[in-house]
């Protein structure tokens, strides 16, 4: 049991980000999509540009973040897409982007991710999978803290994965320094690590009113499949036993990050984990759906914002 009333809506794994949007108006609302130039971030991105708001495309890549500027433009006639350069493995390109911010932010969409990479390691000798997918984007949002707290009512999407049910945060080892590298239990772990700043920052930012929650997309072909051969898909599919994987189109795979950062069923919502649209409820043994239970645990959570904050002082 998750201990309250699950968030469920009228929509499915088939709805898309537009759908998940419509009749909602963002005008006046500000926006960032980090790894917004590609899968499922450019079609996040497109469906909050689409409802109104101010988008901002937080990406490494700024000739693909143009392109995609250009696209989204063209297709839905707001012209307040923008671009600014982030590596989240970097820190001191966060910096850069949270100091040159200005003014509220209303949304943040922590998406961008690397999938299963070899071992590599940044500048800091930190393992690049945990820098990346929560360090980096722990260091952006505690960076634009101020900003989401000016907005009144601010929501953050924590792009998770259902990858977290194979690895909790190992706390004794997170920089696989004693064990051998292993990429699906680093990967796993920087999606706990996702689920786990979703129930921290609502528990330290309510009182700010900002909400955040943590998703798990769908399976969509996206470069996040780079380091994936198709035997190991084979694998992930065969262990996903009962439950068939079912490939969503990019515009599905947006669908939910676009829900927790725009729905009404949501106002006051935080530290949740949501798939298919829904809040989904704690994973059952054999099962590949749900959230695990030391994603969501409180403890865990306040030792992993402390080791965060550690780490990026160091
Ligand atoms: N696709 C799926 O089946 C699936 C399933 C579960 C969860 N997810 C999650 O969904 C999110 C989006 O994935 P996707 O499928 O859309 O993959 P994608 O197309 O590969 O997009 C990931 C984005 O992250 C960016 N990125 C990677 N490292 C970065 C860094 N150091 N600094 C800034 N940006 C960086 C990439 O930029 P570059 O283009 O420059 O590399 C890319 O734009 C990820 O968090 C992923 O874990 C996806």
């Amino acid at each position: 049991m998750t201990g309250h009333t699950p968030i469920t809506t009228a929509f499915t794994a088939e709805s898309t980000a537009a759908e998940v949007v419509a009749g909602i108006d963002l005008t006046g609302r500000r926006a960032v999509v980090t790894g917004g130039a590609s899968g499922i971030g450019i079609e996040t991105a497109r469906a909050l540009a689409g409802a109104g708001a101010e988008v901002t495309l937080a990406v490494r890549n700024l000739a693909a973040g143009e392109r995609t500027a250009d696209d989204i433009i063209a297709t839905t006639g707001n012209k307040q897409v923008l671009v600014a350069p982030l590596d989240l493995a970097d820190r001191a390109s966060v910096t850069a982007f949270t100091a040159a911010w200005d003014g509220p932010l209303h949304i943040l969409v922590n998406n961008a991710g690397i999938m299963a990479c070899p071992e590599a390691r940044t500048a800091e000798g930190w393992e690049l999978q945990f820098a990346t997918n929560h360090l980096g984007h722990f260091a952006l949002a505690t960076g634009l803290h101020r900003a989401l707290a000016a907005a009144g009512g601010a929501r953050v999407a924590s792009v998770s994965s259902s990858a977290h049910l194979r690895s909790p945060v190992v706390f004794d080892d997170i920089g696989f320094r004693e064990r051998d590298y292993e990429p699906w239990a680093a990967y796993g772990q920087s999606k706990t690590a996702n689920v786990l700043f979703a129930v921290e920052a609502s528990k330290r930012w309510a009182a700010d009113g900002i909400t955040v929650n943590a998703l798990m997309p769908g399976g969509i072909r996206t470069g996040l499949q780079r380091y994936v051969t198709e035997a190991d898909l084979d694998r992930l599919r065969a262990q996903a036993g009962s439950e068939p994987a079912r490939w969503k189109t990019p515009e599905q795979g947006a669908a939910t990050s676009v829900l927790v950062v725009t729905s009404p069923l949501l106002d006051g919502v935080g530290g949740r984990y949501f798939e298919d649209c829904n809040e989904a409820g704690l994973n059952q043994p054999g099962s590949r759906r749900g959230v695990a239970a030391y994603a969501l645990d409180p403890d865990a959570a306040a030792l992993l914002w402390q080791v965060s904050l550690d780490l990026l002082a160091s």
